[in-house]
């Protein structure tokens, strides 16, 4: 198909690129604070299993689909199924890349505001308390997590209008390393804490009894949203890797460089919490309030609050930029209109979302959805919603609307490369994917119990 579309230029550029969409607020916010109230060490295991068996056979399938097509999420499916509602799911993407852009740059923009006031020496000194009211005051503030939501995707949206290959590959090749640089010296910090140990264990000591539905749903949804899988995002960037990409390789390394992440943030998070004495389970604000909080407790405090935050930002910035990217692509494709304005037209929708969500922890709280704030609202429905049904319907578009010798071919870049385990991946894809998927779904919604209970 189109062979004129532009490409990524190098194999670290690709991997870098898209372990840079996969590793994210999601590793280093939201998955501690999962772990942390979903019963620590037995979600560990739960959210692994789903990596292994649901994530990595959808994201290679996401690479075939982009790879395959070189289009953006939505055009991928009319150019593989024409005339057919499959392109459905491709909507359902970059929906979701949207929804998730106006909460993601809103968290995004704290990052910048903590990191400015580690410099400015506004952390020290303060007690818990402190923390936890200044943070609520910050959060609910009508204007200032604004303004910094507004820089952030000024940010990402400079880096996306400079394009594909000096925008997103190059941003890449300098943020991904700093932040694996980062996380380490960390990581040294916080295990050579005395009572290291307790967070560690905590951490990797699974307690089988806390294994419940809502903890394999949440391990589920962690699991989606960590590796950006089910919404189109992955099926964007593979449209711009080349034809010798090894999509096998690729699809590997990315999972295990983002759970890689997600684990150490886990080691530098849970035995500084533990070393202080404070409570795993604080959700959202763990990383906000009980982080600078261990920080403060350390010699040189302020400069380890600055380089955890800087670690968050960057970590934000090459995930902000693929969901901007994979709205961009869309309009700027489907709707003819130069990438330029595509990006445009974006960032001022996610504005707009984005002061929503901001607003909703203050001026708008008492506006709910299904009990849930707009900031949470969107959360839930991208991460326990959307991405898993984008995720399960990929899968059965592919199992049984795609011909497997043209599958075969574009995963082993035609016959060129082997793909061992072939059988076993088609067999996953096709049917424990979408199944299980599915199970968790209906478990989840109670659904389950109501039939068992008919018979
Ligand atoms: N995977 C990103 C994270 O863990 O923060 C979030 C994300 C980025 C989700 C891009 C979905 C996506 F398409």
């Amino acid at each position: 198909m189109s062979n004129q579309r532009v490409t990524f230029g190098s194999k670290l550029g690709v991997i870098l690129a898209t372990v840079g969409c996969a590793v994210g607020l999601g590793n280093i916010w939201r998955f501690p604070y999962m772990l942390g109230s979903n019963g620590g060490a037995a979600f560990l295991l739960v959210y692994l299993l789903c990596i292994l068996l649901l994530g990595l056979p959808v994201m290679i399938t996401e690479f075939f689909i982009g790879r395959h097509s070189h289009r953006n999420a939505a055009g991928a499916f009319k150019i593989m199924a024409p005339g057919t509602k499959w392109s459905i799911i491709g909507y359902n993407g970059v929906l979701a890349a949207f929804l998730i852009l106006g909460f993601y740059s809103v968290v995004s923009g704290w990052t910048l505001e903590y990191i400015m006031q580690a410099f400015s020496g506004s952390l020290i000194g303060k007690s818990a308390a402190d923390f936890k009211a200044e943070f609520t005051n910050f959060s609910s503030d009508a204007l200032r997590p604004i303004i910094w939501t507004f820089v952030f995707i000024a940010m990402t949206h400079i880096i996306i209008v400079s394009g594909v290959k000096k925008g997103i590959e190059r941003a890449s090749k300098v943020m991904m390393p700093l932040l694996f640089l980062i996380l380490i010296a960390l990581c040294i910090r916080s295990v050579t804490l005395p009572n290291a140990g307790e967070g560690l264990t905590f951490l990797f000591k699974p307690d089988f009894s806390k294994i419940t539905s809502s903890v394999v749903l949440s391990a589920m949804g962690q699991a989606f949203f960590s590796l950006s899988i089910g919404m189109g995002c992955l099926i964007t960037y593979a449209s711009y890797f080349k034809q010798d990409t090894n999509l096998q390789t690729t699809a590997l390394q990315v999972t295990i460089l983002d759970t890689l992440v997600a684990v150490l943030a886990g080691v530098m998070i849970f035995p500084a919490v533990f070393s202080f004495g404070i409570a795993p389970t604080a959700g959202p604000e763990l990383v906000f309030i009980t982080l600078p909080n261990v920080f403060e407790q350390l010699p040189m405090g302020w400069l380890w609050s600055a380089v955890f935050f800087i670690l968050l930002a960057l970590a934000a910035l090459t995930s902000t930029i693929s969901l901007h990217e994979v709205a961009t692509a869309y309009v700027h494709e489907e709707y003819n209109v130069s990438r330029k304005r595509a990006a445009w037209f974006v960032s001022a929708g996610v504005l707009v979302f984005g002061v929503i969500s901001s607003l909703s922890f203050g001026l708008l709280k008492e506006y709910t959805i299904g009990g849930m704030i707009f900031f949470d609202a969107l959360d839930y429905l991208t991460a326990k919603i959307m991405l898993p049904l984008g995720g399960m319907l990929i899968c059965i578009f592919v199992g049984t609307r795609i011909d497997r010798k043209i599958l075969k071919a574009e995963l082993t870049n035609e016959g060129t490369i082997p793909f061992l385990f072939f059988n076993t991946y088609a067999f996953f894809m096709k049917y424990i994917a979408p199944v299980a998927i599915g199970l968790i779904f209906l478990n989840e919604s109670g659904l389950i119990h109501r039939i068992i209970e008919l018979f």
